[in-house]
């Protein structure tokens, strides 16, 4: 039997978009692109992707559009007029923006006769396609399971419901949660940094073996009501976290990420039943 993989056109060839085309091609989809900025397809064509010359082109090239611009104002403005190739086609659609840019793209799409799936990549270019690349999709479960064994070629397909909008929800919450990471591990390497601490060894050998520890007792007990869970005692939460703040202060690191904690925890313990 021959394994025949189906076409797929991507629309937006900037750092995440080319390596979305370089792995369809890398796993033998035949591959349209398309970019407003056209030599950013060289490298692709030489490895085997045919360019389209419009919008319009890349969408008539095949049933299924990967696009991943810059906002879904971007992906709006392309699609605009190209709209008339919409109608049998569908749009997997992995920009990022809100629940509110989700469904009016969606509906859009609609109008005009497609099918939409929105989805939030968690991943970064360089590891699209390797073991803990995920995506999480949303859209009518045709749809979905439809593109799932296109998705996933990208990154393990997570499909959290029938609104578009549940997956840039997800995809903000799941950034939301790093970022709080990101900024919590720089404070900490400016306060070793500032002590006179050896800032490799404590990045390497400590702080993220101390996350790893940690991050599945925090996630696993932090809950809706933003209420501090039994288990973190408050009274001696608040103060660590006010030595914390004198311990930034007296270092002159910044202390307004201990400070905004301390207040967060003020604001815990006061709504605590
Ligand atoms: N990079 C990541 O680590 C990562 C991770 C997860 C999700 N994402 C999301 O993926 C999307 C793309 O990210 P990226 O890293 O590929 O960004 P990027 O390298 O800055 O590429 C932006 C893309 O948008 C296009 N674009 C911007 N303004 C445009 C306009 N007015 N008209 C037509 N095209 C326009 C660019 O075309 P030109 O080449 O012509 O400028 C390019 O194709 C973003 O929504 C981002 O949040 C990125």
């Amino acid at each position: 039997m021959t394994d025949t993989k189906q076409h797929i056109t991507v629309i937006g060839l900037g750092a995440m978009g080319r390596a979305l085309a370089g792995a369809f091609l890398e796993a033998g989809h035949p591959t349209t692109v398309f970019n407003r900025s056209p030599d950013k397809a060289d490298e692709l064509v030489g490895r085997g992707a045919r360019r389209a010359e419009s919008v319009t082109e890349a969408l008539e090239a095949g049933e299924l559009t990967v696009v991943c611009v810059l906002s879904y104002g971007v992906a709006r403005e392309l699609l605009e007029p190209a709209a008339d190739a919409l109608a049998g086609r569908t749009i997997v659609h992995l920009s990022h923006g809100s629940p509110a840019d989700a469904r009016e793209l969606s509906d859009w799409v609609a109008d005009h006769g497609g099918a939409y799936v929105d989805g939030g990549i968690m991943s970064v270019p360089q590891t699209i396609g390797q073991p803990g690349s995920f995506i999480v999709v949303a859209g009518a479960e045709e749809a979905v399971e439809r593109t799932r064994s296109a998705i996933a070629v990208l990154g393990d397909p997570i499909d959290v419901g029938r609104d578009p909008g549940l997956a840039p929800l997800y995809d903000i919450a799941l950034l939301s949660g790093l970022y709080g990471i990101a900024a919590g591990a720089q404070l900490a390497v400016s306060l070793i940094d500032s002590g006179g601490g050896d800032v490799e060894l404590f990045r390497g050998t400590l702080l993220l073996p101390w996350m790893e520890a940690m991050l599945p007792f925090t996630a696993g007990v932090v809950n809706t009501e933003g209420t501090m869970p039994d288990e973190f005692n408050a009274t001696m939460q608040a103060a660590v976290l006010e030595s914390m703040i004198a311990s930034s202060r007296a270092a002159g690191v910044d202390e307004a990420l201990t400070g905004h904690l301390h207040a967060s925890l003020a604001l815990m313990r006061a709504d605590a039943p």
